[in-house]
Formats: structure tokens, C-alpha cells, sequence
């Protein structure tokens, strides 16, 4: 890795050149089965055609005309993505953390008088000032004492019961990725809706891992008894180029004018990229997809930990799924990228596999059976 970049984040120590559907491959000519993709970004694998298609078709007109001005590819998308909630508004950013900021404004815009914001312990909503004030893991902010003071965590299960007439917004992820791969139990999520509802309080569902069909729906909250006011999207919504989306119920009202905005927010390129990206989710029926390919990993991993005890706990729902295991998550991830399959940690202890629509149930025995062979020398 250059010298010049930061350290952030912690080298793989091999360069990904060039992939196709559920493989990619390094600079020096291997293969791996890829799930990892990209952080969960390439939803529909690498290089799908249809997307590239869509790419190459938008690069040759304009690529970013601004905001101000109408953009046919903008609009298009808007549309569609208004359909996700009742007369649906939406503002496109470029990223998740940039469409959970949207989501925190709009609820001070919307809710003025109200001081409360409430997220879940174990909550992962991005990195920048004010997603970073909704995640929990005090790793990522004690050092940065500039957060919003005014964000209380609960365990989902205990959240109904702190919404009063001052909670602003309720921020909750319909399954946590980031924090350990937990889905909500949709008994809790119709308590958190029912209360939100009665006291007014928005309810801001993070669909930037779980929705756009991963899940094995459009939006995961429907799986979980959530019945949000506001949606936040990003990762798969274009592919894996940079995009991000909040919507909100149309008739909740909007951004007073200029209180809000972003350069490159629906640009040309990811717009027209994201509208086929949503029209192949429908075309190819990559939700029930998710739960097929999803079903047949959860079933393959929990006939290895009868074997390994080393697993404790197979969880998932979809494509986001997590292993639960007795030694450090990141050894095993490293493990696993030298045995040709990549994934990614989700905290210290479970190993998180994202695999995309690409994957096939080949693809998912090959990947168990590389996790096998590796829990054998543990
Ligand atoms: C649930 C959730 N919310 C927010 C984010 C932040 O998204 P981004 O990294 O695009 O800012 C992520 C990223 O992993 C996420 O998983």
C-alpha cells in the first residue's frame, strides 16, 4: 500500500484489479470468491453487465449538471425511490453516512421542538459527526468530543418505552451488520413502530446494509415489523459507486429551502446507474434470490457447527449473515481471504459473510467448505 495513504484502515496486503459476478481476482493473478464486495456495496456482484452498460451509456453525456438544474436520470431515480414510502420525497447524496446526516437534519427541520434522538446500543450508522453520534461503539468516538449531545442508546427491546412527546426521531438499523449481525426481533419492531406512531416521533429506519432486497425485501423493515417514516439507503443502491438516498413520507413536509445540499449528490452517473440497479432487482427477482441463496448458507453453516465447536452462533437474515466465534473474527478473516474466500469481521467475534446476487449455491458450498477446512486446524 502507498505510503501516502493513511493507515486508517488496516492493510488486506493484496490489490483486487478486476472481478466478474461473484469472483475477483489480484494483482497477481488469483482468484477469490467474493463475500465481502466491497463493504456490501457491489450488491450485484462485479461488472454485471446491464450496470456496466448503464455506466458507459451515462459517461458519454454529462456527469454532473447540478442540482439546480432538472436531470432526467435524477428524476427517474427520485421516482422510483419514492414509491419505497407513502408520497415519498428523496434526497440523493453520495454515501450512507451522508444519507443518515439528511435523516438527522430532516428530523430537527421536522420535529423543532423536540430535543430527544434515540438509536440502539450496538448501533452502526456511519463515521461523520452526526452518524457517528447515532453508532454506539465507543471504539469509533470517545476520542472525538464534538458529538451530538443529545443521542441516548437502549437495547432495542427497551426502546418503546423511552419514546416520549420530546423524542425527535428513532434511529435503528432492521438488522444490525456492523455491530455483530443481530436482526431485530419484529415482535420489538412493531412496539418501536406503535410507540413512534403514538408520540410522534420519526422513525428512521438505516436500510444502507439491509435494504434494496439483501435482506429478501425491497426494505428489510417490513421483515421486522418497522414501519418507518424515513429510509435511508446507500452501498448497493448504485452498484457500488458512491450514492446515497433518504426518504421520507411526503406528507411530513420538507427541507426548508437551501437548508440542505451536496455538489455531487444524483449526479449523472450514479442516478443512471441506481435507476437500473433498481430495475434489475425487480427483472431479476434477486429478493426472493436473497432468501434462497441466504437459507442455503445459514442451513450449510449450522451443519458445520455441529462439527466446529468453535462456532457458538449461525444468525442472518438475506444475504447479511454472521457466525458467531470463540477466537478473534479478524484471524479468521484473514485465514479465510489466504483460503481464497473474503469476508469481513463484524465486531471482534463474528466473522461476517455479504455475499451478493451474483453468488450461486455452488458459490455457497464452496464457501463453506473453505470455512470448514479452516475450522478443522481451530
Ligand atoms: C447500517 C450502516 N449505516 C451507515 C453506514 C455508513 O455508510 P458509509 O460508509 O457509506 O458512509 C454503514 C456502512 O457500513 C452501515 O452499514
Amino acid at each position: 500500500m502507498p505510503d501516502a495513504l493513511s493507515s486508517l484502515y488496516g492493510g488486506r496486503g493484496i490489490s483486487l484489479v478486476s472481478g466478474r459476478g461473484s469472483r475477483v481476482t489480484d494483482s497477481e493473478g488469483r482468484e477469490y470468491l467474493d463475500f465481502f464486495n466491497g463493504h456490501g456495496a457491489a450488491l450485484f456482484g462485479h461488472a454485471d453487465e446491464t450496470l456496466v452498460g448503464a455506466l458507459v451509456g451515462a459517461a458519454g453525456k454529462i456527469w454532473s449538471p447540478g442540482a439546480g438544474f432538472d436531470s432526467p436520470a435524477r428524476m427517474e431515480l427520485a421516482d422510483i425511490l419514492s414509491g419505497f414510502l407513502e408520497g415519498g420525497r428523496v434526497f440523493i447524496s453520495n454515501s450512507g453516512a451522508e444519507a443518515i446526516e439528511a435523516a438527522l437534519k430532516l428530523a430537527v427541520a421536522l420535529r423543532p421542538k423536540r430535543s430527544r434522538i434515540l438509536a440502539c446500543r450496538r448501533a452502526f450508522h456511519g463515521r461523520t459527526c452526526g452518524a457517528l453520534s447515532l453508532t454506539f461503539n465507543p471504539k469509533y468516538k470517545t476520542m472525538f468530543k464534538i458529538l451530538l449531545p443529545n443521542v441516548e442508546h437502549y437495547n432495542p427491546g427497551e426502546l418503546a418505552e423511552r419514546i416520549d412527546d420530546d423524542t425527535a426521531a428513532v434511529f435503528i438499523e432492521p438488522a444490525q451488520g456492523e455491530g455483530g449481525v443481530y436482526p431485530l426481533d419484529p415482535e420489538v419492531g412493531r412496539e418501536i413502530s406503535g410507540a413512534c406512531e403514538k408520540r410522534g416521533a420519526l422513525l428512521v429506519a438505516d436500510e444502507i446494509q439491509t435494504g434494496l432486497g439483501r435482506c429478501g425485501a425491497m426494505l428489510a423493515s417490513e421483515l421486522v415489523g418497522l414501519r418507518p417514516d424515513v429510509v435511508c439507503l446507500a452501498k448497493g443502491l448504485a452498484g457500488g459507486l458512491p450514492i446515497g438516498a433518504t426518504i421520507w413520507k411526503g406528507a411530513l413536509g420538507d427541507f426548508p429551502s437551501h437548508t440542505h445540499g451536496s455538489t455531487y449528490g444524483g449526479n449523472d452517473i450514479s442516478a443512471s446507474v441506481g435507476v437500473a440497479a433498481l430495475k434489475l432487482i425487480k427483472e431479476k427477482n434477486y429478493t426472493a434470490h436473497a432468501v434462497k441463496i441466504g437459507g442455503e448458507l445459514r442451513s450449510a453453516l449450522s451443519a458445520l457447527k455441529e462439527e466446529a465447536p468453535v462456532i457458538k452462533e449461525v444468525r442472518g437474515i438475506g444475504l447479511l449473515n454472521g457466525v458467531e466465534v470463540e477466537v478473534p473474527s479478524l484471524d479468521l478473516v484473514k485465514s479465510l481471504q489466504k483460503g481464497g474466500l473474503l469476508c469481513l469481521a463484524a465486531g471482534p467475534r463474528v466473522v461476517r459473510f455479504l455475499p451478493s446476487f451474483a453468488a450461486s449455491s455452488e458459490d455457497v458450498s464452496e464457501a463453506v467448505s473453505i470455512f470448514g477446512n479452516l475450522l478443522n486446524f481451530h
